[in-house]
């Protein structure tokens, strides 16, 4: 198959990870006959730096016009006083909105070789972490009205929370598919007691679930859940929720896998096309020092693969590599434990494709 990849590889750490990803999506072309054309995109600090905008329409079109779009991580110091509407992060708001992408995916998961990375007691991590989180990507608090006056004398900030039936119930019906694909227990994560949106969104939640008798709903509140996910993570297969509920809960569910460097997540609309990144940051402050840990977005890399390209045996073959490498004790600096060794971004991508090159070999 041929298959055009936009590559945003953005700012901080993002260049030195997304090029290990691209390595090895090399190599999977080389082993399995496809051909990956690579377009770069600017978005983000970056692109304010070359353009002055973080998302020039020029640059968003590319994204529309691929198959799909493979992201690094956005965002560093020297542009945190731009005001709002030119911040790294509005580019990555954008390119979501603008592609339609209202699901995003974020699996939790440890691998067996990591159980010690995570800070969880052994007792707890023994009995199974695997979940995901399906969190509305382009509504809520991120994307309503944002401004700040002068009411009443006092300066005053204002962040609007709004959603409609509408995008609650697409992103219900993503919850309840994912879990019909698992083991059909859906939690729908909220605030009733206290947000009105949140009270919406149960009740299109519970409308749906007649029409998936299949799959087990129930409710929990946020705060509830933040404590769950550290108390008991065995209990969640699908969780379902709002899009800053499940940007916060995504970062402490990748937390207790071990480390965050590890997660990668698809971001889906109606089309196949879709976005494909890391949940983790641009982390400025080990940025060029070979010390990222490239994984997150190599199996970003295999999702955009299995999801958007219908590839699963190349993207199983990634995530074999992946735990290969891990099983022969190589980590890089924030995964690293006694006995292991320890490994820079650059390495941990080569020793990935060698792990798919001995794959091609005893095949
Ligand atoms: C994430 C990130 C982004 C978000 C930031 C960079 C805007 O934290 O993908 O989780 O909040 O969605
Ligand atoms: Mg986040």
């Amino acid at each position: 198959m041929e298959k055009n990849i936009a590559v945003i590889r953005g700012d901080g750490i993002g260049p030195e990870i997304v090029n290990e990803a691209i390595k090895v999506l090399d190599k999977i072309a080389e082993m399995y006959g496809h051909t990956f054309h690579y377009t770069d995109v600017y978005m983000g600090g970056c692109a304010i730096d070359r353009f002055g905008d973080p998302l020039p329409e020029s640059e968003l079109k590319k994204c529309a016009e691929s198959d799909s779009v493979l992201l690094g991580a956005v965002g560093g110091n020297q542009w945190n006083d731009m005001p709002g509407h030119l911040r790294p992060e509005k580019g990555l708001l954008r390119l979501r909105a603008g592609l339609g992408l209202y699901s995003n995916n974020r699996p939790a998961k440890i691998w067996p070789q990591l159980a010690e990375a995570s800070p969880l007691k052994q007792s707890i991590v023994d009995k199974g972490i695997d979940f995901i989180i399906v969190r509305e990507l382009i509504g809520g608090i991120y994307f309503g009205e944002h401004k700040t006056e002068i009411i009443d004398g006092e300066n005053t900030a204002i962040d609007m929370l709004t959603y409609n039936e509408k995008e609650i119930e697409r992103i219900g019906r993503i919850g309840f598919e994912t879990a019909q694909k698992r083991n059909k227990k859906l939690c729908s994560v909220e605030k009733s007691n206290v947000l009105d949106s949140s009270r919406l969104w149960k009740k299109v939640m519970h409308r749906l679930a007649e029409e998936y008798p299949d799959v087990t709903l129930t409710d929990m509140l946020v705060d509830n859940c933040a404590m769950q996910i550290v108390r008991n993570p065995a209990q969640f297969d699908v969780i379902v929720t709002e899009n800053m509920f499940g940007d916060i809960l995504s970062d402490e569910a990748s937390m207790i896998t071990g480390s965050i460097g590890m997660i990668p997540s698809s971001s889906l609309g109606a089309g196949s096309c879709g976005l494909y990144e890391p949940i983790h940051g641009s982390a400025p402050d080990i940025a060029g020092q070979n010390l990222a840990n490239p994984i997150g977005t190599i199996l970003s890399a295999a999702m955009m693969l299995r999801y958007s390209f219908d590839m699963p045996k190349e993207a199983d073959a990634i995530e074999q590599a992946v735990s290969a490498y891990l099983s022969a004790g190589y980590r890089t600096a924030d995964i690293m434990s006694e006995g292991m060794q320890q490994v820079g971004c650059k390495e941990c991508g080569d020793y990935i494709v060698a792990c798919l090159c001995q794959k091609e070999e005893t095949a």
